[in-house]
């Protein structure tokens, strides 16, 4: 008996990395799995099957359900066709994991358009054009679901060089946070996760070899079971952190603040000024 016997996943760019462990984690917990992935290099360019095609092998080598796909996740078109190749295959959908990405890292002041978009497009328009379908999808189907979109502390705590990336991770916790309040009627839950792994994506930026194995993309992939499975039932609106074998919760805080109440509300700039520290407290 798998936790995820019966359920159906998509899983976008587990053609390799951290999607690649979430499909084998969540596959050999029983669940059915679409292997989405474009096949591309790490910035993007290129594509091809055979990505997709060695992971979905793998599972299916391993005595699992699995088939390929290798649409798009950042058009419309794309998002429908990974739908669409989950219901072809499977005839459902109960779990979406919204893991595929790019990097185009440069400093703001060399931050063309091209870098800009591409980045924002795979990512948060990409978690936009997946999600949109397959949300429709439950809640026409009424038996709810369970959303994971990855963000970054890149995003969520910031990094240099990072603009574009750091731009749409963060886009994609503050879309989890208001999607998670309009699933919650029908059984919908959506959650997200900041990683930290050594893939393609950070092998350069990690360094030190003993990362690879203290930080294996294989350490994330149990939250996301998690988070798929019913042993989260209550859990929604949730971002955490995960790498390393370490699991925490990243939160959006407001301070305490403080209230003016005389003159109407109305502060001056000096006031403000005088009491940052205890604004910021
Ligand atoms: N590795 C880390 O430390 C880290 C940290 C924070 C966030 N993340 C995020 O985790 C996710 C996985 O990253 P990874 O480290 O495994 O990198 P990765 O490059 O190994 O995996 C990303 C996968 O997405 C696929 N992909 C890219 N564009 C696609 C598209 N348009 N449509 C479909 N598939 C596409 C790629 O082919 C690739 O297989 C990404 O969203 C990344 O931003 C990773």
């Amino acid at each position: 008996m798998g936790l995820l016997d019966g359920k159906v996943a998509i899983v976008t760019g587990s053609g390799g990395g951290i999607g690649r462990e979430h499909a084998l984690a969540l596959a050999a917990e029983g669940a059915s799995v679409l292997v989405n992935d474009l096949g591309g290099a790490r910035d993007g360019s290129g594509e091809g099957h055979a990505m997709a095609d060695q992971v979905a092998e793998e599972i299916r080598a391993a005595g699992g359900e699995a088939a390929p796909n290798y649409d798009n996740v950042a058009t419309v078109e794309g998002g429908q066709a990974i739908l669409q190749g989950a219901l072809d295959a499977f005839g459902k959908v109960d779990i979406l994991v919204n893991n595929a990405g790019i990097l185009r890292d440069k400093t703001f002041a060399k931050m063309d358009e091209a870098l800009w978009d591409a980045v924002i497009a795979v990512h948060l328009k990409g978690t936009y054009c997946v999600t949109r379908p397959v949300f429709l999808h439950m809640k026409e189907r009424g038996e709810g679901g369970s959303i994971i979109s990855t963000s970054s502390t890149s995003g969520l705590e910031g990094n240099f060089g990072q603009s574009n990336y750091g731009a749409a991770k963060a886009g994609i916790a503050g879309f989890t946070r208001c999607l998670a309040l309009e699933g919650q009627k029908g059984g919908i839950r959506v959650n997200a996760i900041a990683p930290v792994a050594f893939t393609r994506m950070t092998s350069d930026l990690m360094g030190a070899p003993e990362m690879e194995k203290t930080m294996a993309p294989n350490l994330i992939s149990p939250l996301i079971v998690f988070l798929a499975s019913d042993l989260s039932k209550d859990v929604t609106k949730t971002t955490f952190f995960v790498g390393g074998g370490k699991i925490s919760e990243m939160r959006m805080t407001r301070t305490e603040g403080v209230t003016k109440t005389d003159e109407g509300g109305l502060w001056t700039p000096e006031e403000i000024a005088a009491r940052l520290p205890e604004i910021l407290a």
